[in-house]
């Protein structure tokens, strides 16, 4: 561990984050609000309750262990009577119908009329799996226009990977402020309140369920110890609490569906914590891409930021996976991503610019879904460029930041995603133009 033994305080701003992956943290927002040298102790600083905040099992491996103490005006079991609070278009309901082997595409959620704030605005796209079989991911798509208010919300199925295409958010949680825009990425771990603020007039973006194992950097291998998502540019909040009492809600998701119960303070009253279960944030922007210097083009595992494994060794519950600017330099090669077809399924957002293997209808704040085995690839305009291309210079591809949440799982998209208007019935038709090129008599063909 890489224990930072002298805790920050508020004192010592601007720090505003404390910085690394999955660290042992510490924080105070008044000094000594730390207790020391024990983590409950009959009496805690200031008055405070100390409660501790599990996110695996209290015996998983020390590597992978996930807990953290946080000391804060009440504890987390003081609120009202839950009751269920309907939400129909975010829900964890895989099954609806069969999964269709077409390629599928959506243009970008048009931005709300009426006020609408996080919660609200959250639609789901598709998803496999569930809280309750510990494996599996939803990912759904956000509009809001203004920010949560009186409203505290929680999610005891998943940790929850943000991901914002249009407008500043501010992830305003128990353990502290994240402060995320456009090409930034954050996760709230499983059971964290927070409240999602808008710091611009209207946000779009997507957020991801992780039902698996939390997400992590990958192993680097052969890369060697630097490379892909360096652990030092990911941040993680500092202590920051709430003193406000009111008439509020916290709205709490379990087993797929939302609850709501009444409650008197604002949650968010943690004076100080430690530990290493921790909102953070990740600039994409930062992100060390590698790729070919020679011929051909890597498979795009070679851009994973993130990775939810499983059992089985290299078999992802999710990848992570970003499309960030790059300098394509690979000789005699297709540089744009080939066609292919593959054993996991995979939904693509685009969240800056253009992406290299579309020429257009893919567009920021949209997504595709090519599940398992179904064909994909550049489209006909893409691949007539690409095979004329000049390759005696490198291609310096800018202002790109596509993602994409690959999973071994079959990702099934919800009803309500095959029929909203965005979809692009004749997505297809994008690869229509691709010609038959085939002479027996040419094999020097150019
Ligand atoms: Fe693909």
């Amino acid at each position: 561990m890489n224990a930072q033994l002298k805790p920050q305080t508020q004192a010592v701003e601007p720090l505003r984050y404390q910085t690394g992956f999955a660290q042992e943290f510490a924080s105070e927002a008044l000094p000594g609000a730390l207790p020391e040298g024990r983590n409950s102790p009959q009496r805690c600083p200031y008055g405070l309750y100390a409660e501790q905040i599990s996110g695996t099992a209290f015996t998983a491996p020390r590597h992978v262990n996930r807990r953290s103490w946080t000391y804060r005006l009440r504890p987390g079991v003081m609120h009202g009577e839950f009751q269920p609070f309907p939400r129909p278009a975010f829900h964890n309901r895989f099954d609806e119908q069969a999964v269709s082997p077409n390629q599928l595409r959506w243009s970008p959620r048009e931005l709300p009329s009426a006020d609408i704030d996080f919660v609200d605005g959250l639609l789901t796209m598709a998803g496999a799996g569930s809280a309750r079989g510990q494996s599996g991911l939803a990912i759904h798509t956000y509009v809001a226009n203004r920010s949560m208010q009186g409203r505290f919300f929680c999610n005891a199925d998943a940790e929850m990977l943000f991901i914002p295409q249009l407008g500043r958010l501010r992830l305003a949680t128990e353990l502290g402020h994240l402060d995320i825009e456009p090409q930034e990425i954050a996760v709230v771990p499983r059971g964290i309140r927070f409240r999602v603020e808008l710091l611009d007039s209207e946000a779009r973006g997507y957020a991801a369920e992780n039902f698996g194992a939390h997400l992590r950097l990958p192993d680097l291998g052969p890369i060697g110890s630097n490379g892909l998502a360096n652990p030092r540019d990911f941040s993680t909040p500092v202590a920051c609490y709430e003193d406000v009492e009111g008439d509020f809600e916290l709205v709490q998701k379990l087993d797929g569906q939302l609850w709501r119960a009444p409650i008197a303070h604002s949650p968010l009253d943690v004076v100080a914590w430690h530990g290493n279960y921790a909102p953070y944030k990740y600039d994409l922007r930062r992100y060390n891409t590698i790729g070919s210097i020679s011929y051909d083009h890597p498979d795009p595992s070679i851009f994973t930021v993130l990775t939810s494994p499983t059992d089985t060794a290299g078999t992802a519950n999710i990848d992570f996976v970003i499309f960030p600017p790059r300098i394509l330099a690979m000789q005699n090669t297709f540089r744009p991503p080939w066609f292919h077809r593959n054993v996991a399924s995979e939904f693509m957002g685009l969240l800056h610019g253009a992406y290299d293997a579309k020429a257009d209808g893919f567009l920021p704040g949209g997504a595709s879904l090519h599940n398992c085995m179904s064909g994909h690839g550049p489209d006909a305009a893409t691949f007539d460029k690409a095979s004329h291309a000049d390759l005696s210079k490198p291609d310096i591809i800018t202002d790109t930041m596509a993602f994409m949440l690959e999973s071994r799982w079959l990702i099934c998209p919800t009803a309500q995603a095959m029929e909203m208007p965005e979809r692009q019935r004749h997505y297809q038709a994008c690869w229509e133009g691709l010609q038959k090129q085939f002479d027996p008599a040419r094999r020097d063909f150019e």
